[in-house]
């Protein structure tokens, strides 16, 4: 199976092409990439290129450039780029227009042109912030109705009512992940548990917004990509599948646990102003993927947090560089000119 990923250098698609790699032998990986602040290739750095592993610097919204990598020959694409952040989307809405909702138009197009030569499997990897926020009880399930809050939930929510729309007006191998919140190593240390665990390690402030009475599920990236590859292989055309962890924490409880991994003081944290349009609590019923496919999480929240924060603690030359921007020029060095 040869699979073009795009956003494979961030933090979700590197350690899914790690996974996949992994567990085929046989399989073939083209990453594209538009190597964003939060794309690095030192998340990719053990993987030589090699007949089974090709890094291709492009924007998925270069609709010329992505007509050709599908039309070099593969058999599905797993769609990961994207802008992430929240906090990024409150500020400068734009780019998330740009990249989640053109850039996945992009790509279904691309994949249109040539579908009536070939069949290609497209997965849109999708959140369940495109659900909007919850009150006390109840959990998100295929069937809520959209109601995204912020621009990076509206633009998930737009590519993700797109890849629907080309299912049913063209026919093509459409297949929707919405998962919760993931954490796990190559985070990018702007997201809560890595920004958490990176300013603890240097005895820095923890900032919590609000209240911190904010729920949110939590996945281990490993149960995520392990969810996708069930979803790409044996997902019904068509279908939208929720994947979650079976973790919901309020914030406060996701800070506390992890200065308690990490034997740090509780008084590192420091509760700042609220984010705008903050959703209040999100959960995942999970049983459809697990009543049709088969699949559900297995890392534990403990287990998981555990292996995040040695993951962290061993790996502080990779996010001090984030932090210190040196990990951009690490590309100009190794691809410039290319
Ligand atoms: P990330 O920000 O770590 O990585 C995004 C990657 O996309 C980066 O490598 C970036 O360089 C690349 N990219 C951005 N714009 C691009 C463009 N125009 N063309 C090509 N590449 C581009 O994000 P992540 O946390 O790994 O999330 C991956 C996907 O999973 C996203 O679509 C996100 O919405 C979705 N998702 C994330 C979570 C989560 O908790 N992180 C949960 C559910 C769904
Ligand atoms: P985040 O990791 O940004 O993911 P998302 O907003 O997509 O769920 O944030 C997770 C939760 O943590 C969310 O409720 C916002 C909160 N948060 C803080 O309290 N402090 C922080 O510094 C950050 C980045 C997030």
């Amino acid at each position: 199976m040869r699979v073009l990923v795009t956003g494979g250098c961030g933090f979700i698609g590197s350690n899914f092409i790690r996974y996949f790699l992994m567990t085929y032998p046989e399989a073939a990986i083209i990453n594209v990439d538009r190597l964003t602040y939060a794309g690095n290739v030192e998340n990719l750095s053990d993987l030589s290129p090699s007949s089974r592993y090709h890094f291709v610097k492009g924007d998925i919204s270069d609709s010329l450039r992505m007509e050709e990598l599908i039309q070099e020959g593969v058999d599905a694409i797993v769609n990961f780029a994207a802008e992430s952040h929240v906090d990024r989307s409150i500020e400068d809405p734009g780019a998330f227009m740009k990249t989640n909702v053109f850039g996945t138009f992009v790509l279904l197009e691309a994949v249109r042109k040539i579908y009536s030569k070939r069949s290609i499997r497209f997965l849109h990897v999708s959140t369940d912030e495109v659900y909007g926020s919850l009150g006390e009880t109840g959990a998100f399930t295929e069937e809520t109705p959209l109601a995204p809050n912020s621009p990076y939930s509206a633009s998930k929510t737009a590519a993700d009512v797109l890849a629907r729309a080309y299912y049913r007006t063209y026919g093509l191998p459409i297949l929707v992940t919405r998962c919760s919140n993931n954490y796990g190593p190559y985070q990018f240390p702007e997201k809560l548990i890595p920004l958490m665990i990176s300013n603890a390690v240097e005895d820095r402030e923890v900032p919590i917004y609000g209240d911190g009475m904010n729920v949110r599920d939590w996945i281990y990236v490993d149960d995520h990509c392990r969810g996708l590859d069930t979803v790409l292989r044996y997902g019904k055309e068509g279908e939208f599948y929720n994947i979650g962890g079976r973790s919901e924490r309020t914030n406060l409880s996701v800070a506390k646990t992890v200065l308690d991994c990490l034997g740090k003081p509780h008084s590192l944290i420091r509760f700042v102003a609220d984010r705008p349009g903050h959703d209040r609590r999100y959960a995942i019923d999970f049983s459809k993927i697990k009543k049709e496919l088969g699949w559900e999480p297995l890392v534990s929240f403990e287990e998981g947090i555990k292996r995040t924060v040695e993951w962290y603690e061993t790996h502080r030359d990779w996010w001090k560089r984030i932090k210190t921007g040196e990990y951009l020029t690490y590309y100009e060095r190794m691809y410039r000119n290319r």
